[in-house]
């Protein structure tokens, strides 16, 4: 522990403002995340609407583990470790759909529950192989919000417990109803966290996404709730939909067009957040709506998005409250490497793990998530690319993020750089996730 320690400095080397660079930059680091935090957290490995079917599996890798998460009833999901009781293969891999586990080295089969249906030349073995000793094993797994969490660690608190206060906070939004509009995988050249921390601020807006502020004013307030964080729209903004007190812009008096514009431009930037019935609600703000005050243009907006959303069949969280939404704020930081930003029919979610031991890389998942009437959901098409810039399709605001993660990394790496300086005011998101990685990982 003290050779740790005199690498790494204390636990509390974290404070509010302050951020030692090592956690992002060493192999020792990696190795004792891999060691005491991947296999004692709760982390998504999928989302239900991937196993709809009995049959239905997903494989979940997290370093050099993987798990297969496969629904085995009508009412039941389950999680094993992907791993051959034999001699150990990989029993499979990807997703899709299947009647037994297989293993394709010397044909063991098992049930979707995990027993054991065949072993070849069982009688070899005489008595030795008992079924519960064949059982597949598995971490344990849990369901929130239509997303599959899983936990190598057995003795683990349960999934409520570790999330609270997030599941109290979002518990009118009904996440569970929501589908994939697209599923699209990366690696990005830089440490997990460096990938997660850029969607874990919005302070990077003013410089990173500039084009933003004419149609939105961009400060925020960031706070820690146990292991978790999240940042919000500062009181002192402008509300919602209006230009960024930054650019000293006056505000129009008929306000529809630069409200609906936000809109419009999360669409053709992001195609996310913003579901596509908010954006035809937004077009019917400013040819149907009347001018008024901007709260009555808010007022137009929130009718027609309910409206649209109920006559479509895609539904609406009616019991989810105007004052709920401003209490759950813009984004949220699961600890440890999920960051979703939630709006009552839609969600930008990003899941970043380490991609092997190597600090200096990670996988990068991004889901857009929509709220669709049953039976108009997409199917689910899962995109990977090597490298994110051989894919054009990632809209502005996602390439101006990770075009930002490899100079992050390499920047770090400077002797002239010793420590990060979040901000006591809008990054105590990322501050506090490093206070509790290091318990994790040093503690
Ligand atoms: S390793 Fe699986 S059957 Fe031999
Ligand atoms: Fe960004």
């Amino acid at each position: 522990m003290t050779h740790v320690e005199s690498d790494f400095g204390s636990i509390h080397g974290v404070r509010d403002d302050y951020v030692p660079k090592d956690s992002y930059l060493s192999r020792e680091f990696a190795a004792l995340e891999k060691e005491k935090l991947w296999p004692r957290v709760w982390q998504i490995a999928c989302r239900l609407e991937e196993v709809p079917k009995i049959g239905d599996y997903v494989t979940f890798e997290v370093i050099d583990e993987s798990i297969i998460i496969v629904r085995t009833s009508e009412t039941e999901v389950k999680a094993f470790y992907n791993a051959c009781q034999h001699r150990g293969r990989k029993l499979t891999e990807g997703c899709g759909h299947t009647v037994k586990l297989f293993c394709r080295y010397h044909g063991w089969r098992w049930n979707l529950d995990g027993s054991v249906d065949e072993v070849i030349d069982r009688e070899d073995w005489g008595n030795a192989l008992q079924d519960p000793d064949l059982q597949l094993k598995g971490p344990l797994i849990d369901f929130w919000g239509g997303w599959v969490f899983i936990n190598m660690d057995r003795t683990a608190q349960p999934l409520l417990d570790y999330l609270s206060p997030v599941a109290e906070v979002f518990k009118n939004y009904e996440f569970e109803k929501l589908r994939y509009r697209w599923y699209k995988t990366t690696i990005l050249p830089c440490n997990w966290k460096v990938a997660l921390e850029a969607f874990d601020e919005a302070y990077h807006v003013q410089t990173t996404h500039r084009q933003i502020l004419p149609v939105n004013d961009d400060a925020t307030g960031s706070d820690s709730f146990g292991k978790h964080g999240m940042f919000f729209s500062s009181p002192e903004n402008r509300p919602f939909g209006l230009p960024s007190r930054r650019l000293n812009m006056p505000v129009p008096n008929d306000t529809r067009g630069v409200t609906a514009a936000f809109f419009e431009m999360m669409e053709r930037d992001l195609k996310a957040i913003v579901s596509i019935n908010a954006l035809n609600a937004a077009r019917k703000l400013v040819t149907e709506g009347k001018p008024g005050t901007h709260m009555d243009v808010l007022t137009q907006l929130g009718g027609f998005q309910v409206g649209a959303a109920l006559a479509e069949g895609s539904g609406w969280p009616m019991e989810l409250s105007p004052a709920e939404m401003l209490k759950a704020g813009l984004d949220w930081h699961v600890f440890p490497n999920h960051v979703f930003l939630p709006a009552p029919d839609a969600m930008l979610a990003y899941r970043a793990r380490p991609n092997g031991d190597d600090p200096d890389s990670c996988i990068f998942d991004v889901w857009s998530l929509m709220r669709y009437a049953p039976g108009a959901e997409p199917p689910i098409k899962r995109e990977f690319y090597p490298k994110w810039q051989e894919h054009d399709g990632w809209g502005l605001i996602l390439t101006q993020d990770f075009n930002n993660l490899a100079e992050v990394q390499n920047g770090m790496k400077s002797r002239g750089f010793q420590a990060a300086r979040p901000s006591p005011v809008q990054e105590r998101a990322i501050s506090n996730f490093h206070r509790t990685l290091r318990n994790y990982v040093l503690g």
